[in-house]
This record gives structure tokens, sequence and C-alpha cells, in this order.
């Protein structure tokens, strides 16, 4: 599988690390602005790949995206201390009204996987300036948070994360929803298998699970300047389901014509991921005060992607 990068930086870098060591792709291209930087991001990934997948990495230009299946965005600023995702629209907004031409004119028939933040105004931008059908225009979304949140309970429950199912929806952002009421062990309700564990989910421990996940990217931001190594691994696994076709459950953003009484908004639910990106989109069996949530979320999210005019 050929899969482009547009974005050398972090997290297209850490992508394209991923993909090698997951063996899932032959073939990667990164494209940057900066053909210093992407240079010797592909090598130095090239270098991994005699421990990892004889992948073929290299640096190049937008011809040479031709023939990509999947074509990962994840170019523009990021966010900086104290920057909340949302933040970064006009900057990004501008950027994509570039990129967006240059990878249709070279790779027409690929899956556009949007990374860059704030993922799902930049995923609306992008799905409005390419007008590819629906599925073949996404965003990584709440992936991410859906991973924080399973974790963040597996280490409360004390099993392992794998065995928790549950999700974070709405924007990848501040407004985010974690549907408690659908996270679940084995098919049990998490908050039932805690009270069996005896180890209960109260109001505190799940005021601080909300908040780690909610919070997160700002404490790694102010840690180390940026964040890259889940986003990456989140990248190449989204790319993994694609290639394979596995009709792969997970909350990524994309175009929902409905969603809360909200028309025409770009935020994540739990949706099919496959062959030709996203297959199918399902609605969560929501409490009342998710539903309120998920709308709020929807809201601020209509509101920003109408500030911006293509
Ligand atoms: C984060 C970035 C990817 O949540 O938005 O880490």
């Amino acid at each position: 599988m050929k899969v482009g990068i547009v974005g050398a930086g972090a997290v297209g870098s850490t992508a394209a690390y991923a993909l090698v060591l997951q063996g899932t792709a032959s073939d990667i291209v990164l494209v940057d602005l900066n053909a210093k930087l992407a240079e010797a991001q592909a090598q130095d990934i090239q270098h991994a790949t005699p421990f990892a997948w004889a992948s073929r990495v290299r640096a190049g230009g937008y011809a040479d995206l031709a023939g990509s299946q999947v074509v990962v965005l994840a170019a523009g600023a990021a966010q900086r201390p104290g920057d909340t995702r949302l933040d970064l629209l006009d900057r990004n907004a501008a950027v994509f009204r570039q990129i967006v031409p240059a990878v249709l004119d070279n790779a027409p028939d690929a899956v556009l996987l949007v990374a860059s933040n704030p993922v799902d105004v930049v995923t609306d931008i992008v799905a409005r300036l390419s007008r590819l059908p629906p599925g073949r225009v996404f965003g990584s979304g709440t992936i991410l948070d859906s991973a924080r949140f399973r974790a963040l309970l597996a280490e409360h429950l004390g099993i392992a994360p794998t065995s928790v199912h549950a999700y974070v929806l709405g924007e990848h952002g501040d407004s985010e929803v974690l549907w408690w009421s659908g996270a679940t062990a084995g098919g049990i309700p998490v908050a039932e298998v805690a009270d069996q564990l005896g180890r209960p989910l109260d109001e505190a421990a799940r005021s601080t699970i909300d908040e780690s996940v909610r919070r997160a990217a700002y404490r790694i931001i102010d840690g180390k300047g940026a964040t890259w190594f889940g986003i990456g691994a989140g990248l190449s696994r989204i790319v993994r389901a694609i290639n394979k076709d596995e009709r792969l459950l997970l909350s990524v953003s994309a175009q929902t014509p409905d969603i809360e009484g909200i028309h025409d908004v770009t935020l994540s639910l739990p949706r099919i991921v496959g062959a030709g990106g996203v297959l199918e989109t399902l609605k969560p069996d929501f409490s009342d005060e998710e539903h309120a949530a998920l709308r709020r979320s929807a809201l601020l999210l209509r509101e920003a992607a109408d500030s911006i005019k293509l």
C-alpha cells in the first residue's frame, strides 16, 4: 500500500514511523514545504526498516504522491502552550487552501485522512474544498481521546485497556463528550464492573478521568512542546483499517448531515472504517446529559466552520 504524508513534522513523521513498525505501508512519501526536513525524516525512518518491515520511505514533492491509496494531511501549525486547538483555525485554513488542490491533482483517488488541528473543522474544510464523495475525507477526530479514556478506565479497574470499550465523541477538543453510559468491559457497564471489582467509579473518580482525558494534550504540550506518539500510532491504525478493509469501529471525524438537530457538522461519532474510508456511521445511545453535551459540541463546531469562507 502506498501512503502519502503531507507535513513531515512530529505528527507526520511519527505516523510514517508507526506505519513502518507495523508493516502497514510498502511505500511512504513524505512531502513538506521544508524539503530538507522531509528528506531527513525519510532517511531516519528508512534506517529503521531493517529492524521492522521492508517499506520504501522517501521525501518528495506533490507529484510523488501519485498512486497513493491514502494521503495523511498533517501539515500546518501545531498547538503552542496555552493554545486551544481552535486557536489554530485561521492559520491552518489558509494552509489547506493551498494543499488540497495540489494533493487532488496528483492523488485523485486517495482517501484523505486529516490530522491537523483543529481536526474537525480542518476536515470540514478539506471535504468542502475537495468535493470528494462522503467517506473519502475524514479526520482522526477523537480516536486519541477514546484511547486515553480506555487507558484511564482500564487503569482504574485494574484490567487490560484492550478489554475496555469506551468512546469519546464530538469535538476533538475542550467540548468533547466522554460517553460514560456506553463504556463497557466484557459487555458489562464499567460502573458495574467497578463495583464488582471493589474499585467504585464514584463522582471523584469519574471527574479525575474526565479531566485527565480532556486536558491530556495540554499537559503533554506543556512538558515536551507537542504530542506525536499517540496520534502517530492512531493514524497508522486507521491506515491499516483502510488497507485491510477491516470495517473497524473508530471514533473518527466526518461530515454529518444531522446530529442533535444540528445540520452539516463535522465531528466524531462511532464510524465503520474500511477500504475507501468511512463506510457507515452509528448513532450513540446517549443519556440526556450526553445528548446535551454533544449538541453543545456540535454547535461550537458549526459556528467555527461557518467562520471560514472558502
Ligand atoms: C492531541 C493532539 C493530537 O490531542 O490534538 O494530542
